[in-house]
């Protein structure tokens, strides 16, 4: 049973979460119904979100300083059942305008790239490292990227892809929690820290646009990644 003390903490984490804390209104009780209440709304005991519920946390985060200078969020596009999820940084001006990941020029080279693996938009899902713009799209900080973090965690488990593609040295550092540059890490296979879903590490399109000559690499580094996907669904 829990004390007054602790209670009162209960309440105030949950109030800073801004979940709904209507069955601690009334006076403290020892009623085994009412502790249960509690207890389903404690964070700790949340069950993990749905889509709807993911995506509203988003839309509401406050938990960068980048929610002062968005549009919107940009949370993620696609296949919600798809084998293969593209994962980038974090969105740019037309992304943070439109409220979709990848769609200014980058995005026009992701979508060949994809072609190319005989795939698309709409059969991949792509989502970023961070759901918001950074300002003049400087590099994610480490607080704002450790911030937004579980929401990616839970799109991937959402999705449960075969195989997750990190473009750019930030999302294959921050999604492999490396510091080992983007030359070391393509052309590998790597896994999620929890052991499960394989990621490859191919060049960001922004980087490719500017240095065209290395596409030839990041098609070699698909050419990996759909191997990979055959030798795991033979
Ligand atoms: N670059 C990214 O990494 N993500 C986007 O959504 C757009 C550009």
């Amino acid at each position: 049973m829990a004390d007054a003390g602790t209670e009162d903490r209960r309440r105030a984490y949950l109030k800073a979460l801004e979940i709904d804390v209507y069955a601690l209104r009334g006076q403290h009780t020892d009623a085994p119904e009412a502790e249960a209440e509690l207890d389903a709304q404690d964070p700790d005991n949340l069950p993990a979100p749905d889509w709807t519920t993911l995506q509203a946390r988003v839309s509401a985060c406050t938990q960068c300083i980048l929610h002062k200078t968005r549009t919107q969020t940009v949370f993620g596009v696609g296949s919600r059942a798809a084998d293969w999820m593209i994962v980038g940084e974090a969105p740019g001006a037309e992304e943070d305008r439109r409220g979709e990941p990848f769609v200014g020029r980058a995005g026009k080279l992701l979508d060949e790239m994809l072609r190319a693996l005989g795939l698309s938009r709409e059969r991949v899902y792509i989502a970023n490292i961070l759901k918001c713009r950074p300002p003049n799209n400087r590099d994610p900080a480490n607080d704002e990227a450790d911030s937004c973090r579980h929401f990616l965690d839970r799109q991937i488990e959402l999705v449960a892809p075969k195989i997750i593609v990190a473009v750019g040295r930030i999302a294959a550092q921050r999604l492999l929690q490396t510091d080992a540059p983007l030359g070391r890490l393509r052309q590998q296979k790597h896994y999620l820290a929890d052991g499960q879903v394989p990621v490859v590490v191919t060049y960001h399109p922004a980087y490719l646009l500017r240095s065209p000559t290395q596409k030839r690499k990041a098609w070699q580094d698909l050419c990996f990644a759909a191997a990979m996907m055959k030798e795991g669904n033979e």
